[in-house]
């Protein structure tokens, strides 16, 4: 996963119970060489601690969108300009709900907001929340507004039911994130040749003939 190497990726960490999936993950972008800055929303911090976030991924950890620390800077603009990616992961149904109305009542939902930085969503939620009719709207119109969707998969939930709505894993992520640097360093290398004005046929001025009575072969130029 070369195209990881020197990469920002600022990780948004929801709360849900596969919140310590996005520890792994954070382990693996940060082996790969990428940057990582992470946003614990309020609940995430039930899950998992900004402690252990904090090491894993050897950056900085936010949260308050009201942060004194900073007071220069605002985080939710600078984090936002500093990313090259954004990832939400978990996406809880909670989360999915307020970024399809535009909801910005905390630093995670208003960076996400402020960013016209490419947005993977990982969701991960019970099945019955999955295939909600409100979820489903919401997911259609996160899509009609660009961000892309990794995940769900299908099997065993925490919650001991089974069907969709698995978050996908941490090498699954880490693996799309890595096919999306690549697409961009390509996307960046090709060049569109344009041509404008009408196109002219081409004649071979040299041909080579068969002389059908006498058999002898031989090129023939035209002027
Ligand atoms: C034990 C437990 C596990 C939860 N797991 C999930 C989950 O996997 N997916 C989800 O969407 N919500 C889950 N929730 C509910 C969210 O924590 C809740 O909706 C919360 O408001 C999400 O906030 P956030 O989107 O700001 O992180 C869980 C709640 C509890 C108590």
């Amino acid at each position: 996963m070369k195209n990881l190497n020197n990469k920002k990726i600022l990780f948004i960490i929801c709360g849900g119970i596969s919140a310590y999936k996005s520890l792994e993950t954070i382990r693996l972008l940060k082996k790969n060489g990428a940057e990582i800055k992470t946003i614990l929303t309020s609940s995430a911090k039930e899950f998992v601690t900004p402690l252990s976030v904090a090491s894993l991924s050897q950056g900085k950890v936010y949260s308050d969108l009201f942060s004194l620390e900073n007071e220069t800077e605002m985080d939710h603009i600078s984090l936002s300009r500093w990313a090259d990616v954004i990832v939400v992961s978990p996406t809880t149904a909670n989360t999915i709900s307020k970024l399809a109305q535009g909801t910005t009542d905390d630093l995670a939902s208003t960076v996400i907001l402020a960013s016209n930085k490419q947005i993977y969503l990982t969701p991960a939620m019970n099945v019955r929340m999955w295939e909600h009719k409100s979820t489903k709207i919401n997911l259609k119109k996160l899509k009609d507004f660009g961000y892309k969707l990794i995940g769900p998969e299908t099997g065993d939930m925490a919650c001991g039911e089974y069907g969709e709505g698995k978050m996908s894993e941490p090498l699954k992520i880490a693996d799309k994130l890595n096919q999306f640097f690549l697409n961009q360093s390509q996307n960046k290398k090709f060049k569109a040749l344009v041509t404008a004005g009408p196109t002219n046929e081409y004649i071979d001025p040299v041909r080579f003939i068969t002389n059908k009575s006498s058999g002898k072969q031989g090129y023939v130029f035209y002027d």
